[in-house]
Order: C-alpha cells, then structure tokens, then sequence
C-alpha cells in the first residue's frame, strides 16, 4: 500500500457516492470508519460480502464504526447492484444500509495502492482488490487488510479486529491470537511490573517460561 501507513491521517478526498457527494472527514465526523473497497459491481464474491456486510451493519453501529463500500463504477450501477445485494438478502424492501464510492475513473483506487495486477476488466484494466481500511476517530490509519480480488473476506473478523482496536485505543494491553471480546488481553512489554500492577488492579499472571523471562503477561481488561 504504497504511501499509507498506519498512523498516517487518511486522506480527505471528495467523492461521489450513493448518498451523493462526500467529503471523507465530513462523513466519518466524530466516529471510526471502515473503508472496504471491492472489484466489480455485479460480481458473485462482491456481492455475498456487500451482503454480509449489510446483515451485520448493527454490530458496525453498535461500535460507533461508520461503513463505506468502494467499488470501480458509476452511482447509477452501484443503485442498482445494491438491489441485487438486498435481493440476495431476501430483504428487497430496504435500502443497502450504507453507501457505496463511485470510483469508475480509478482515482482513489490508485491513489490509495488499491488495484490488483492480477485482476483485470475486460478491457485490460487492473480491478480494486479487496482493501479494508480502518479509520479511528482522529482520521488516522489504524488497520489495512488487502486480499486479492479472488478470496471473500470475513466480517467477523474485521468486527473482532475492530473490537481488538477500540481496547487496545483505550488501554495498555494487546489481544492475544484469536482473542474474542471478555478474554484475557495481554499487558504490553514496555510497562514495568510496578506499573502493570498499578494499571491493572484485577491483577496480572504471569507465564513461566524456560528462559525465565517475564513477558507473558495476563490480566482481565
Ligand atoms: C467476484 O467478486 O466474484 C470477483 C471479482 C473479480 C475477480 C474475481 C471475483
């Protein structure tokens, strides 16, 4: 992702979108952000994911996480890709509950090191793989994800991943592998033993291990 790290402030770019034009700052407000780009309107792995993301929107706004698709066509094809997606939803009476960036000239595609070489149209032009970029409410890269256009992400994960986010945000510790919400998190290494102790009243467990270092450390957030 040439140019975008984390930590960076996430470009303040204006586009067109399905809920008319933004500008990404204005959008996001006070909230975090989830920016998923995907490779085609009217595709099958794009739309299952737009349809998932969709299902679970409430689990995104419970998290104060505000949602933007982004894919390489016009408004006019993104309206109506979007009923499709609600059909495959079985939920054709509402409208997709977030909107979708018209990125048919490539723009923010290329700006934001989006496109898969691998993946073309059939004209020969790269397509957007599959990016999700995490925005924290000072407008700073927390997270990037880039799958190739031929493998579907997984939402729970990016839900799991954002919960791992806002804690880590708030609190000096780390989430283990496969950490779900209400497990143990892990103190981070820089805090002294004094000051995990005075930052982690529910206490602090500590693994032994062979070489007798004291880096495994275990609290209850
Ligand atoms: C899809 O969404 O199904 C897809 C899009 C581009 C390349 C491969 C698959």
């Amino acid at each position: 992702m040439p140019g975008l790290l984390l930590g960076d402030v996430f470009p303040n770019f204006e586009a067109d979108t399905t809920i008319g034009r933004i500008k990404f700052h204005d959008f996001l407000g006070d909230s975090w952000g989830i920016l998923f780009s995907h490779p085609k309107d009217f595709t099958p792995v794009c739309t299952t994911e737009l349809a998932c993301a969709s299902r679970i929107s409430d689990q995104f706004k419970k998290r104060g996480v505000k949602m933007i698709a982004l894919s390489v066509d016009s408004v006019e094809d993104h309206r109506s890709w979007s009923k499709d997606v609600m059909a495959f939803n079985s939920e054709t009476e509402s409208v997709l509950p977030f909107p979708i960036i018209a990125d048919d000239k490539r723009e923010l595609s290329v700006q934001l090191g989006m496109l898969d070489p691998d993946e073309r149209d059939k004209d020969g032009i790269p397509l957007t793989a599959r990016c999700v970029f995490v925005i924290g409410p000072d407008k700073r890269l927390k997270l990037s994800i880039l799958y190739p256009a031929t493998t579907g992400r997984n939402f729970d994960e990016l839900l799991r991943v954002i919960d791992s986010l806002q804690l880590t945000a708030q609190k000096k510790v780390a989430t283990p592998v496969d950490w779900k919400p209400g497990e143990k998190v892990m103190v981070i290494p820089s805090l002294s033993e004094a000051e995990a102790a005075a930052l982690f009243p529910s206490g602090v467990t500590t693994k032994e291990l062979p070489s007798g270092k004291k880096y495994l450390r275990y609290t209850q957030p």
